[in-house]
């Protein structure tokens, strides 16, 4: 049996396989937030010639106009000989990284830099080798001496000394020589920071010589294919070898995709990239460097490695410089990682005097605590719903993603990214949403949908768009255009919700009670993360996403972990201080502690919250 994945992959399953399983087994892109339980509606593929009678599943999560078409879930399909398949995978995110644009000034000391040399020619008198030849050379220009190199040096050596007369431009780290290029490549010398969230990879293009970003791309984890959360990651990892190849696979696979599209965009050729930074989640770090997760998740939770790590790029498959140097933040903990740590850095200010609170909001939400006595960071599994994933109409923020929300008498005004019809809502316009339809009346603080019978303070217009669906209700944001489908938040969908930002808060109110303060005492409290950019203090106040504290003491930044890791690009100092930090930490586990269990329950009211 042979099934044909366009434009021309041809895929064969094996007995008893659902097409996700295959395009799984295949590492084709494929949505997969439920693990293939028919109850997420992500892994929308479409058939050609062809077509499967539609699913319970289908009929459930898709709209009469996409059955018709050919869409069915791949979790629902049965494979049959000759079909033919369209994949739907969300290459790239379009919202600006406004964020990286505002961060702190530092000074430009990459570590990593390109000298230009004009080395003698051999003569029967000077019979130096081409390698002692350039060495000597370069150390005339740096004054300094270079012991170490390579074979992948040595070897192109002799054609690269005479290709232009003897001139040449070498890369140097330190006491290493990178690379060697045929004459003057001065002026292009490039870096990467790496983001790796549990559902997006960001990767940030530097001009090492200039210090200025010269392009970020985003796009969705290819690991999300094997689950939407770092413990579900965990689970498929300790399943079997290949499951922990495969996010290893993935994860290597995402970053050489967005570097590949990096080139396209810029024209800045991968093998001009000399370093590269990394943060990201203690479960993203030792799965991208292929490293056992499985102590991680049972107590007493252990991380293989929390210390800062370099590695070459030729070590780690990556598409860059092969003798690019590689450098990973270190973690703090065990859900607790890098990106805590970059987002430390890029958000200096939390470490001035008096009591501060970050929180770097995500799948995997991460909690740093800095008072006068102490500082402490804890996680808190907030599941994927704050970045769209595990609601029904959920996406990333990109094109056509509602970011705000406004309930008025006529009826609900969403704010769409590119102006454009809605297909979706992101996190900023969920949190937006469901504090619109609080105010409003039509859900109450227990997150329920309100029968709108027996509510008469609804307007008419917040009635009509109040539906029964088949577990609850649900209430329609924006009809569909020419027959589309409505765009809603479903019962379903604020429980969701409600799971997140009650671990969120209870997670806030243990850490801040562990290091013997109260909230009112915070002088601050900033969230990050790429949706954070777009929060607004009162939403957050009044959903009860953080304890009730004054408005003002409230910030948000962007992705605050992406700007440590290009701040640490940029400067070697930076990337010291990640380094020296991480051990003044104290990680705390919040798994198991009764204090986060009782106020988890509480936390999950939408309403302002003590
Ligand atoms: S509905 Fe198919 S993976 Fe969730």
């Amino acid at each position: 049996m042979k099934i044909t994945i366009l434009p021309n992959r041809v895929i064969i399953p094996e007995d008893h396989e659902t097409l996700m399983e295959v395009l799984i087994r295949y590492q084709l892109p494929v949505q997969n937030i439920c693990n293939g339980k028919g109850t997420c509606g992500k892994c929308k593929v479409r058939m050609t010639g062809y077509v499967s009678p539609p699913s319970d599943h289908d009929i459930l999560h898709l709209n009469p106009l996409e059955l018709q078409a050919g869409f069915r879930l791949a979790c629902s399909v049965e494979p049959k000989d000759g079909m033919v398949i369209e994949l739907h995978f969300v290459e790239s995110q379009d919202r600006k990284v406004s964020a990286l644009n505002k961060m702190k000034k530092t000074n430009l000391d990459p570590g990593v830099k390109k000298v230009y040399i004009q080395s003698s020619k051999p003569t029967l008198a000077d019979e130096r080798g081409d390698w002692d030849r350039v060495v000597e050379a370069l150390c005339a220009v740096t004054g300094r001496s270079y012991d170490q190199t390579s074979l992948y040096i040595l070897g192109k050596v002799p054609d690269i000394l005479r290709a232009e007369k003897y001139a040449l431009t070498a890369t140097v780290s330190e006491d290493k020589i990178l690379e060697i290029e045929a004459g003057d490549t001065s002026k292009r010398l490039y870096g990467v920071a790496v983001d790796v969230g549990t559902t997006s990879v960001a990767v940030a293009l530097i001009d090492l010589n200039q210090g200025n970003i010269v392009k970020v791309v985003s796009t969705e984890n290819e690991q999300t294919a094997y689950g939407a959360d770092v413990i579900s990651r965990i689970t498929f990892a300790m399943e079997s070898r290949e499951g922990a190849m495969a996010l290893r696979v993935a994860i290597r696979r995402t970053i050489n995709h967005l570097l590949e599209e990096l080139e396209v965009q810029t024209k800045v050729g991968m093998t001009e990239i000399f370093k590269m930074t990394m943060v990201g989640n203690t479960t993203m770090h030792h799965l991208f460097l292929g490293l056992d997760v499985s102590h991680l998740a049972v107590s007493p939770y252990v991380s293989v490695c929390n210390t800062p790590l370099e590695f070459s790029a030729m070590e780690l498959g990556l598409e860059i410089n092969p003798q690019a140097r590689v450098l990973l933040l270190p973690n703090i903990g065990s859900f607790v990682g890098g990106d805590t740590i970059g987002a430390i850095v890029g958000t200096p200010e939390i470490l001035d005097q008096g009591n501060h609170l970050l929180i770097d909001l995500g799948t995997n939400c991460e909690l740093f605590l800095k008072t006068e006595n102490t500082m402490m960071a804890c996680s808190t599994a907030a599941g994927p719903a704050f970045e769209g994933a595990g609601i029904v109409h959920g996406m990333r923020a990109k094109q056509g993603a509602i970011e705000g929300v406004m309930i008025t008498e006529e009826g609900v005004v969403c704010q769409v990214i590119g102006e454009q019809e809605p297909i979706g809502i992101c996190g900023s316009g969920l949190i937006e949403a469901i504090d619109e339809m609080r105010k409003a009346g039509i859900i109450n603080t227990q997150g329920k949908i309100v029968d709108p019978e027996k509510t008469p303070s609804l307007l008419p217009e917040q009635r009509k768009r109040i539906r029964s669906i088949e577990r609850g209700r649900e209430f329609i944001l924006a009809y569909g255009a020419d027959q589309g489908q409505d765009i809603t938040l479903s019962q379903k969908d604020i429980g969701e919700f409600q799971l997140a930002k009650g671990a969120v808060c209870a997670g806030i109110k243990t850490l801040v009670e562990m290091a013997g303060i109260t909230v009112s005492k915070l002088d601050s409290v900033t969230l990050s993360g790429t949706f954070a950019t777009y929060l607004k203090a009162p939403n957050i106040l009044n959903i009860g996403l953080v304890p009730d504290i004054s408005e003002e003491r409230i910030k948000t930044v962007g992705n605050a972990a992406h700007v440590g890791a290009i701040l640490a690009l940029l400067n070697q100092q930076e990337l010291a201080t990640a380094g020296e930090l991480y051990r003044k930490i104290s990680h705390v586990e919040l798994g198991g502690s009764t204090t986060f269990s009782n106020y988890f329950m509480d936390s999950m009211y939408i309403e302002r919250l003590s």
